[in-house]
């Protein structure tokens, strides 16, 4: 996974897979013309699936920027499974397409296929998620800083508990995304870094387990949770949708939501929002889901040969309960 320490290698190997785009152009084995030539560039584009208002959000974001950007864009749905992506991947090589972009379901088990890429001279640009692969594999992800925002997550619950009242140990459960996800592993590694270094003595996770980034996967946990855990104080879900169905469980176990059970999730969507301004969720770390134009520009910057950043992020925010009636209006997805 990309961090800080290695940006400046990694900026190396941007400059030496950018330089096998070109090389891909000059010996003609890509489907496209060089640097300012007039066809269209064709995207392959492998989407980890449909499982949170988020992803929508995403999809839409990337299909339409492409569209906007004149490019073609082969688009295909993983449905959360790894081998769909890599036989996704597998056909846009097949296929010569001038860029692969692909959101990784989970971070290991992608050197083989993304080999098979660098052999065909396809460039491969991540976005949302990271992988755990040789970097000179792929140019460069177009995403957010998952660790940072485990610790805005924990650094924004100080601010709940405070605003709570709460006096003494905190009791937190965590609705974890997929097992082996990026934004997975990086959420709950911030928190822990924060919870650690902070809270040693207050805080405790006392469960945490998957609910695979989806509501369902979010009500069933929680209600197992409540079952094993009916004292629980606070609940962090690694994203919104897993926090709403949980707050399906803590109604149907007869508590209030954002009261009994104080509730921070990472996201912004617009559910999120809403259940946020009728008091059921106290906070929220935006994580932005409209990458397409960035990754638009990169795939062209790419395409021409050119030098990109290694990990181009966007601008979040953080919002407490308080600012969701005046947010809810503006927000774009
Ligand atoms: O990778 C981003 C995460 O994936 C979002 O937080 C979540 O909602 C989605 O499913």
């Amino acid at each position: 996974m990309l961090n800080r320490r290695n940006f400046l290698t990694a900026a190396v190997g941007v400059a030496a897979t950018a330089g096998l785009a070109a090389c891909a152009k000059e010996d003609g084995s890509s489907s496209n013309t060089s640097s300012g030539g007039s066809k269209t560039i064709t995207l392959g584009f492998s989407q980890v699936g449909s499982e949170s208002g988020w992803r929508t959000a995403n999809t839409d974001s990337v299909k339409s920027a492409a569209k906007e950007a004149g490019y073609k864009l082969q688009f295909s749905d993983a449905q959360q499974k790894q081998e769909n992506q890599i036989s996704a991947i597998r056909s846009f090589i097949a296929q010569k397409v001038d860029v692969i972009a692909f959101s990784p379901v989970v971070v290991t088990g992608w050197d083989a296929v993304l080999k098979e890429a660098q052999s065909a001279k396809i460039p491969v640009v991540l976005t949302d998620r990271s992988v755990e692969s040789d970097e000179s594999l792929f140019v460069a992800l177009v995403g957010s800083d998952f660790t940072d925002e485990g610790r805005r997550a924990a650094k924004i619950l100080e601010k709940v508990l405070q605003k709570a009242g709460h006096k003494g140990k905190v009791k937190i459960a965590q609705l974890e995304g997929t097992t082996g996800a990026a934004p997975a592993i990086e959420r709950a590694k911030g928190f822990k870094e924060v919870m650690d270094a902070e809270h040693k003595d207050d805080w405790e996770i006392v469960v945490s387990q998957t609910g695979d980034f989806t509501r369902a996967g979010g009500k069933q946990v929680m209600a197992a949770f409540l079952q094993s855990n009916p004292d629980i104080d606070v609940l962090f879900a690694h994203n919104d949708d897993m926090g709403l169905g949980a707050i399906q469980a803590i109604e149907a176990a007869g508590k209030k939501p954002g009261k009994d059970i104080l509730i921070v999730t990472v996201d912004g969507v617009k559910d999120g929002f809403i259940a946020m301004s009728e008091g059921k969720i106290n906070a929220i770390v935006e994580c932005n889901p409209l990458l397409g134009p960035q990754l638009m520009e990169v795939v062209k910057t790419v395409h021409e040969g050119g030098k990109v950043e290694r990990w181009i992020k966007t601008k979040e925010s953080d919002f407490m309960q308080d600012q969701a009636k005046d947010a809810l209006p503006t927000r774009k997805y």
